[in-house]
């Protein structure tokens, strides 16, 4: 039995061991860091500030960086990120792989899906071509009025077009409504539940050529096994793996290529989805 006055002393340490155990979990396991990072720490740092995160970021952006410098922008969001609070932009290291990417395939036409604060929209822009653009799809409304200013300030809105709405309901739409033809790249980076039927999706409505490159963020966390499993046992595709981390952190996450070896599209099992895709404006 514990004496009474080494109980208070008994709740301290089991407090302690708790909030060392909570530390080590957020540094080392991913889902454990976006629930504290997302969830937690960010609601109550909105609470107090009255101001949202991404709204945050903007401003440290415009008293930081140079206007119509896309390389200050994107230095000024990643400084943001690891030194003060977290966020899912894809972050510099795997930045990198795409630079890497983008570069390679020196895309005319670049799709985007899930653009949040723009900071991949304006990494992408910046190694754009004359005359080659970027659409990057997003569906939050305060997440595209703050891209949009960040896209505005790094000086690349000439490049990029920001559409508001579902993935599920724009990719129909390209063909007709942003007159495109097929698309050279496709950066894979919103709900990772939709990556599989995204995909799909962009065949049903033959935006993917032969050549066309498909590059997937966050493929282990908060992870995308559908998707992985989709392409790695789709003759279509030939996929390389990216081993990295999760953005500011160190904790393992990897990015997916995808390039497409066969061009015509694939047979959809909804034919209203087919027909969606040819007529939709
Ligand atoms: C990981 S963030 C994108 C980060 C951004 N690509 C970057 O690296 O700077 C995912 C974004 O996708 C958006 N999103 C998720 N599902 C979507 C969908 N089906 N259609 C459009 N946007 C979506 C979310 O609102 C969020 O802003």
């Amino acid at each position: 039995m514990l004496e009474s006055s080494s109980v208070p002393l008994f709740i301290v340490f089991v407090l302690l061991f708790i909030l060392l155990l909570s530390v080590v979990l957020i540094r080392r396991n991913g889902t454990a860091a976006l629930i504290w990072n997302e969830i937690i720490r960010e609601k109550i740092t909105n609470f107090i500030m009255n101001q949202s995160k991404e709204q945050r970021i903007l401003n440290y952006v415009l008293q930081n960086a140079v206007r119509g410098d896309p390389c200050s922008v994107i230095d000024a969001i990643d400084t943001y990120c690891s030194q003060k609070e977290w966020a899912m932009n894809v972050g510099n290291e795997k930045g990198l792989i795409l630079d890497k990417t983008v570069e390679e395939i020196n895309p005319s036409v670049a799709l985007e899906l899930g653009t949040y604060c723009g900071y991949s929209a304006v990494r992408i822009a910046r190694l754009l071509k004359a005359g080659a653009r970027l659409l990057t799809v997003e569906f939050n409304p305060e997440f595209a009025a703050i891209a949009k200013q960040m896209i505005e300030f790094a000086g690349v809105q000439d490049k990029v077009t920001l559409i508001e709405g579902p993935s599920e309901e724009i990719i129909p739409q390209l063909k007709k409504k942003y007159e495109v033809d097929t698309l050279d790249f496709v950066f894979v980076d919103h709900w990772k539940d939709r990556y599989t039927p995204d995909t799909i999706l962009l065949q049903e409505c033959s935006l993917l050529r032969k050549g066309s490159v498909l590059l997937a963020d966050n493929i282990i966390v908060p992870g995308a096994p559908e998707f992985v499993n989709y392409i790695r046992n789709n003759p279509r595709f030939q996929c390389t793996n990216y081993p990295s981390h999760l953005e500011y952190m160190k904790v393992q996450d990897a990015m997916k290529k995808a390039c497409t070896l066969q061009g015509e599209h694939i047979r959809s099992t909804d034919s209203t989805k087919l027909l969606a895709c040819h007529f939709k404006h």
